[in-house]
């Protein structure tokens, strides 16, 4: 099945037919996950905060020694590929077709995907991540590298369960973030979210709607949260490049309403993202 994309696909910044757009079987990016990748979103053709995802990108590239083009080079090919209008612009780096010096003789791909039917709120179940060792760091802390079999098997499990997605809680106990998103909550009239050292990624959305709390006043509490905190909520939200701030409407056996500051928060990110994309 060719998926669809909105224009063509740039491989290495040579665009090319999504039904002719393939890699090697050979390429280790597909033989070990070894890999990194960014989402963002397109707005009118503009990526929104392209810079904090080259970053992250640069980033997540260093901690695996991937090879990367030179900015510019992607700067160039994520404008044109974000050009086409509204969508989720996908960047993908791969490990490339030498097993001797993994993270060389690599690709680069990138397309923008129409964007998905977001629901208006999501359900959640809070599920162990046992992989997910909370507060220990590695050379892959805040890497969005390619090996995310354990976020989809989380997902999945949650579907299977009756949920949409999955709020993790590392192996102490912690609350972490979603499989492809942040966690954010209300409680006390504060923004709750777990702390960047609690080793998980650090979103882009997150940091924005940060800022939106400050901006409308709203404290925000950045600690090691347990799943108590969560479960204690009085509005519960997800944060993510797609799904922008989405109100979550249960957590496990507890059902919640959108929430007014959920709600403030996701017309200021909203207002955020216009006048920074205009
Ligand atoms: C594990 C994880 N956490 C959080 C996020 C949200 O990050 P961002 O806001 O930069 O999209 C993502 C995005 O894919 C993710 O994969």
């Amino acid at each position: 099945m060719t998926r669809r994309t909105i224009g063509p696909v740039l491989i290495n910044g040579e665009a090319v037919d999504p039904a002719d757009a393939t890699l090697s079987v050979f390429d280790i990016g597909f033989q070990r996950g070894y890999g990194c990748f960014e989402a963002m979103r397109t707005y009118r053709g503009v990526a929104f905060r392209l810079d904090q995802h080259l970053d992250r990108l640069a980033m997540s590239a260093e901690h695996l020694r991937i090879d990367l083009p030179r900015r510019k080079h992607l700067v160039r090919w994520c404008e044109a590929t974000a050009g086409g209008g509204d969508g989720v612009l996908r960047v993908y780096v791969t490990g490339g077709l030498d097993p001797k010096h993994p993270g060389t003789d690599n690709a680069v791909v990138m397309f923008l995907e129409p964007l998905p039917d977001i629901p208006q709120a999501v359900r959640l179940d809070v599920l162990e991540a046992p992989w997910h060792a909370d507060g220990k760091t590695s050379e892959l802390t805040g890497a969005k590298t390619l090996s995310y079999g354990p976020n989809l098997a989380a997902t999945i499990e949650a579907r299977s369960r009756g949920f949409d997605d999955a709020a993790l809680v590392g192996d102490g106990g912690v609350v972490l973030e979603g499989p492809t998103f942040s966690l954010g909550w209300i409680a006390a009239g504060a923004l709750c979210t777990p702390a960047l050292d609690s080793n998980i990624l650090a979103s882009i959305t997150r940091e924005a709607t940060i800022e939106v709390a400050s901006d409308l006043g709203v404290p925000v509490r950045e600690e090691r949260f347990v799943r108590s905190d969560l479960m204690a909520a009085d509005e519960v939200f997800v944060m993510s490049t797609v799904r922008e701030v989405l109100p979550v409407i249960a957590v496990a056996g507890r059902d919640l309403e959108p929430g007014p500051t959920t709600l403030q928060l996701r017309d200021g990110f909203h207002r955020l993202v216009a006048s920074e994309t205009a």
